[in-house]
């Protein structure tokens, strides 16, 4: 059966268990430089309507060391930038290529791309959710800390697509989630997709969102398709700063964690984010493991070897 990956809450949470397995055995491969082909003569189509670093590294290194190879593709040097309905790229990309992965802006997009495309499609950041981005992260805590049942995470700053997904994922998986926002920037349920909220909580200090937790998060105050806003975000967000006092209320073993790119004095401080509780890099490095195992398990399904 074709699944596609454009919301965390599309695989459950058995498969998420079988991916983050799936990414520890890659990884371990990966490190002992041995071979590992089995997506030979696969495509994967990137298609990003926004920047990025990570994501396209991240998939385009990650496709080719499976084996397979990887197709960047924009909104300027394509027809899609022309106005060709995405209905229509769904149709035809999904002919010439064996999985496509999108960046773009509404989540409509993607979704209306995936009714039509007869391979698996991947959200690689839509203005609603970045499901790669917090696969990674979660796998980043089970290896740094074991499993995030029950943990909480404190999400501080922009009620954005990064929070979104945390916000599924807790549901998904079973963990909790303090979030801290300035007023008017607070979390819209229905803009999450959440089916129950049971796992989350907000509120008005960030400091009582931290109190306890065994994760802190942020991420930039502007995301991309903000930027006419960013001067009255920096104003409001200004005490959202994730700071060595908040991780001082955090367990004494919190982690610290940025999907980046980060603005340090802004968002963090460079104390926190360059400190000992920060895993950043290894975050980023695992959006590679993460999206090898998601990518092996949407075309091949779970695997043995
Ligand atoms: N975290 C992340 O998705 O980074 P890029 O925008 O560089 O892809
Ligand atoms: N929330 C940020 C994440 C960038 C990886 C954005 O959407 O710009």
């Amino acid at each position: 059966m074709l699944k596609h990956f454009l919301q965390f809450k599309d695989l459950t949470r058995a498969e998420h268990d079988y991916l983050f397995e799936r990414a520890r055995v890659i990884k371990a491969r990966f490190k002992r430089y041995e071979t590992y082909h089995p997506l030979v003569d696969r495509t994967l189509a990137m298609i990003f309507e926004k920047s990025s670093t990570r994501t396209r590294l991240s998939f385009e290194a990650g496709m080719h060391q499976l084996g397979g190879s990887a197709i960047y593709l924009n909104t300027r040097d394509t027809q899609l930038g022309r106005g060709e309905p995405v209905e229509d790229a769904g149709e035809v990309i999904s002919r010439m290529v064996d999985i496509v992965m999108i960046r773009t802006f509404e989540q409509d997009i993607i979704e209306r791309f995936a009714a039509h495309s007869r391979v698996p499609v991947i959200n690689g950041l839509t203005n609603e959710y970045h499901p790669c981005q917090i696969l990674a992260d979660i796998f980043t805590y089970i290896e740094h800390r074991g499993s995030i049942q029950g943990r909480t995470v404190a999400w501080i700053g922009d009620s954005n697509n990064m929070c979104n997904t945390w916000l599924q994922a807790a549901e998904v998986l079973d963990f909790n989630v303090h979030v801290s926002t300035p007023p008017g920037y607070e979390v819209e349920p229905e803009r999450a997709n959440l089916y129950g909220t049971d796992h989350f909580e907000s509120f008005a200090d960030p400091m009582d969102a931290c109190r306890g937790a065994d994760l802190v998060t942020t991420d930039v105050w502007t995301s991309m398709g903000w930027e006419a806003e960013n001067e009255e975000r920096l104003k409001a967000f200004a005490d959202w700063q994730v700071d060595a006092e908040m991780m001082k209320v955090a367990k004494a073993d919190a982690v610290f964690m940025h999907c980046l790119p980060a603005h340090r004095g802004e968002e963090v401080t460079g104390e926190v984010i360059d400190g000992p509780q920060s895993a950043v890099w290894d975050e980023a490095e695992n959006r590679l493991h993460v999206q090898k195992a998601l990518m092996e398990y949407l075309l091949l399904g779970r695997v043995e070897s």
